[in-house]
Parts: C-alpha cells; sequence; structure tokens
C-alpha cells in the first residue's frame, strides 16, 4: 500500500498560528512533531511504502526538511502550481503511481489529522485494503457525536465482509439535513481519509469528469523532477476545475465502502477541537508557553512569545503570536476564517 499525503490546505481556522506561509499541517499543535510528520510516523509497523507527497510549490522546502528531520523516505513530492482541491491532488498522484505500469493500493491521507489509538488505525487500514484490493473506493467512517456542517455524511448500507457499502455520501450537507442525519444513527461521518486501487481512482474520476482527468493527465504527462520535486506544468494544470474528492466522485461512485474507525481521529478543524482533543488540567484548560490563569476555567491558552494572563473567564480561547493575537468564544471559533478573509480583502 502506498501513502498519499495531502498537504496543500490552507488551515484558516487556526489563524493566527496557521498562516498562508505556515499551514496547519506544517506546525507541531499536537504533538512535539508537526501534524505532517506525525501523519507518516503513525504507519510505523504498517506495509505502507514510502510515501507520495502532493502540496503547494510555495511548500516544497517546508515538506522536504520537515521528512528529512524525521528520516522520512520518500517515493516522490509532487508540486502544484495552485491549489484545485483534493480531487485533481489525487488524481495527479493516481497518475503518477501509475506511470510504470503499477497499480498500487493508495491510501490517501490528509496531512492534518489527529489519531489517537494508532493500532486501531492499522486494523482500519488493514481491512480497508483487502476491499480496495476488490475494487471499492473505501472511506473511514467516524460516528458523529454532534451535527457538525463541515463534514462528509455516509450511510452505511449493506454489510460486507468487512466493512459496509456506502448507501448514501453526502457532503457537506445543511445543518438540519445534519441533525436528522445524526439523530437516525444510521450516519457516520466521512473521515477524510480514502483507500483504492489507483487505477480505480482514475476510472471512477474519468467517469464522472473526464476533462478533470484529462487536465492532470496532461499536466502531469511531461513530470518535470527538480531535486526531490516533481513539477506539475503551471498553464495546464490552471485551467483545471477546482473540486473535492468527495462531490467529484465519493457522491457519485457506485463502488463506494466504508470501514468504521473507531481510533480517537480529529481532524484538529478548529481551536475549540484541538482545546476538545487535548488533555486538560483540573480546571479544563489547555495552556500552552509561558501562561498565568485566574478563575478560569474550560479554555484554551496559547503563548509563543509573551506571557499572558486570563482572569475570570470561561470557554475562551487566546492565541497569541508575534504579530497577531486572538481572544474567541470557544462557541464561535469557526468565525475565525471570516476574519481571515477580512485580512485577505485587505491585502
Ligand atoms: N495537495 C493538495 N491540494 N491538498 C489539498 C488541497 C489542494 O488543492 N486542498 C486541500 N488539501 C488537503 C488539506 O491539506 C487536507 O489535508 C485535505 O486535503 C482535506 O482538505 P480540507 O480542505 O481540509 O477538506 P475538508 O476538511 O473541508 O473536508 C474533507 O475532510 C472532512 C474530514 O476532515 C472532506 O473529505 C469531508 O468529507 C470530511 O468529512
Ligand atoms: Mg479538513
Amino acid at each position: 500500500m502506498k501513502p498519499v499525503v495531502l498537504a496543500g490546505g490552507t488551515g484558516s481556522r487556526l489563524w493566527p498560528k496557521s498562516r498562508a506561509a505556515l499551514p496547519k499541517q506544517f506546525l507541531a499543535l499536537t504533538s512535539e512533531s508537526t501534524m505532517l510528520q506525525d501523519t507518516i510516523t503513525r504507519l510505523s509497523g504498517t506495509d505502507a511504502e514510502a510515501p507520495v507527497f502532493i502540496c503547494n510549490d510555495a511548500h516544497r522546502f517546508l515538506v522536504a526538511e520537515q521528512l528529512r528531520k524525521k528520516n522520512i523516505k520518500h517515493g516522490g513530492i509532487l508540486l502544484e502550481p495552485v491549489g484545485r482541491n483534493t480531487a485533481p491532488a489525487i488524481a495527479l498522484a493516481a497518475l503518477h503511481a501509475t506511470k510504470n505500469g503499477e497499480d498500487p493500493v493508495l491510501l490517501v491521507l490528509a496531512a492534518d489529522h489527529l489519531i489517537k489509538d494508532q493500532l486501531a488505525f492499522h486494523s482500519a487500514i488493514t481491512k480497508a485494503e483487502a476491499l480496495a484490493n476488490e475494487g471499492k473506493l473505501v472511506t473511514f467512517g467516524i460516528v458523529p457525536d454532534q451535527p457538525h456542517t463541515g463534514y462528509g455524511y455516509i450511510k452505511a448500507g449493506n454489510v460486507l465482509n468487512v466493512g459496509f457499502e456506502v448507501a448514501d455520501f453526502v457532503e457537506k450537507p445543511e445543518l438540519e439535513t445534519a441533525k436528522q442525519y445524526v439523530e437516525s444513527g444510521e450516519f457516520f461521518w466521512n473521515s477524510g481519509m480514502f483507500m483504492f486501487k489507483a487505477s480505480r481512482y482514475i476510472e471512477e474520476l474519468g467517469k464522472y469528469h473526464p476533462e478533470m482527468l484529462e487536465i492532470c493527465r496532461r499536466a502531469i504527462e511531461t513530470e518535470a523532477p527538480d531535486l526531490d520535486f516533481i513539477r506539475v506544468d503551471s498553464e495546464i494544470f490552471a485551467t483545471c476545475p477546482d473540486d473535492s474528492i468527495d462531490y467529484a466522485v465519493m457522491e457519485k461512485t457506485d463502488s463506494a465502502a466504508m470501514v468504521p474507525l473507531d481510533a480517537g481521529w480529529s481532524d484538529v478543524g478548529s481551536w475549540t477541537s484541538l482545546w476538545e482533543t487535548a488533555d486538560k488540567d483540573d480546571r479544563g484548560n489547555v495552556c500552552v508557553g509561558d501562561t498565568i490563569l485566574e478563575n478560569t476555567i474550560n479554555s484554551y491558552v496559547n503563548a509563543e512569545q509573551r506571557l499572558v494572563s486570563v482572569i475570570g473567564l470561561e470557554d475562551v480561547i487566546v492565541v497569541e503570536t508575534k504579530d497577531a493575537v486572538m481572544v474567541a468564544h470557544k462557541d464561535d471559533a469557526q468565525s475565525i476564517k471570516n476574519v481571515v478573509n477580512k485580512l485577505k480583502a485587505e491585502k
């Protein structure tokens, strides 16, 4: 099995730590290592081959350096001149993996997830690999605990030898729909990790988005190796439509299957989810760096450069960096992306 690590996201909801020049996947938010490094080291003990990375051209040295520091051998670092979302990124990786006539099972991983129980994850991978070898496009399903609208929802269908058929896949439903799904008890969240034979993804993408596949094919035809890096043709790739694997393939394919994953998974989508997954002190606080808290409970405080003191508050998030301080209510941490959009508009 060949891991494909998607490392091209922007992670804007973790501003002000996560920046355009240093997005979330390159930060050490959940351990001493960066999220990108943890993505690979948590596979140790499986039969994973050298992983392929796919990221924005601007982040190539970050990726190479973070891999070098952990002695991670890679099977190529593909560079996108612009982000076109996950459907084309995975297509480039699948085309690259099949170019010598091989057809490996790909384990597509996001570079910015937390998985606490490594062994449970490995066992789900083994099950998914069996389904992938039968031609299925396999997702990993998480039992939902709230009607989150930032996730894909999977309705479990017929039971297979391992896992389930996917009766329905709905990407990012409206809140009301998400509530019904969670109440029904029949739906799982899509974890955003996938497993399939490279050729099966190419076939399915070709069925539903032939133009996208064709552009990716041409963009990587004349792979231009530069040291460890493989550059995608920027003029051709610029014409590629923007879409995620979830909308472009998973909602449409008849070959989807799902393996449940109960491994302490989180996509660390916001400061609030980081607080939720972290170890807390006896007042429910998570403190990083130089902090002093008084009469403060259930809060997340991260001080990078200066001493940060919080007094008499609850359910707050305070993140201090060299050039920005962000204070938010824990229930409104998703709105940080609006701040980031305002900052972008001012530029
Ligand atoms: N190379 C590359 N290029 N990587 C990308 C790109 C791109 O253009 N866009 C996103 N990525 C990477 C991100 O860095 C992340 O690791 C992964 O692909 C998923 O992208 P997100 O943008 O984080 O997706 P999402 O969180 O909105 O939704 C996906 O994940 C959810 C679970 O976290 C979907 O798969 C949902 O269905 C799923 O529930
Ligand atoms: Mg995500």
